[in-house]
């Protein structure tokens, strides 16, 4: 069966993205094939040329206005698109155009702690002052609203009351590692 071509959406670091892109050299069904960012100094440009993963930089309004991401997909024979760190809005004119062919990592249990403004480190800190005994990871599907998709796939890390809005972090990525391409690689075999 032929591979088919991955393409990472990440607005930050990129660590998720590296992992995956570590997971998918080594696999029979997926390879990353591009890295898109909207942003000009995250770190995982620098990651994807690592890996020789051809990368593409866009803004807001090329995104949202123009078909220039579309077009650069269907040149990559995009098959499946992984948000890895994404921080803008998924635009519904590409949700639409690979359904059910877009997943999310959420850094905690969605519901809780999902929506507009619960990004990264937000997250964390609202479960520390919240006093959570546990967080952990959420794989989803993405739709036209901000974290709601359905849910693929959950994982847990307990929360300590000494635990800072750092240690959770930690303890989230680890549990994201583990996790996103094993989960990737399992929905990429069922397509
Ligand atoms: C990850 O923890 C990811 O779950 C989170 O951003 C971090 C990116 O880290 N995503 C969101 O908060 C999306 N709402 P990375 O750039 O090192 O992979």
């Amino acid at each position: 069966m032929k591979k088919k071509n991955i393409a990472i959406f990440a607005s930050g670091s990129g660590t998720n993205a590296e992992e995956i892109m570590k997971h998918f050299q080594k696999s029979a069904v997926g390879e990353v094939s591009l890295v898109l960012s909207n942003n000009a100094s995250a770190y995982v440009l620098e990651r994807a040329r690592k890996y020789q993963v051809d990368t593409m930089l866009f803004n807001r309004q090329v995104l949202n206005e123009t078909t220039a991401v579309d077009e650069k997909l269907e040149e990559k024979n995009i098959d499946f698109i992984v948000l890895a760190g994404f921080m803008l809005l998924f635009p519904e004119r590409l949700i639409k155009k690979y359904p059910n062919k877009i997943v999310n990592i959420h850094p905690a249990l969605l519901p809780k702690y999902g929506g507009k403004g619960m990004y990264g480190m937000y997250v964390h800190e609202a479960v520390v002052k919240n006093r959570e005994s546990e967080s952990g990871i959420t794989i989803h599907w993405v739709n036209e609203i901000y974290d709601e998709g359905k849910i693929i796939f959950q994982a847990t890390c307990p929360v300590g009351p000494k635990d800072t809005p750092e240690d959770v972090a930690t303890k989230v990525h680890q549990l994201e590692y583990e996790h996103y391409p094993k989960v990737i690689e399992s929905l990429l075999k069922e397509k």
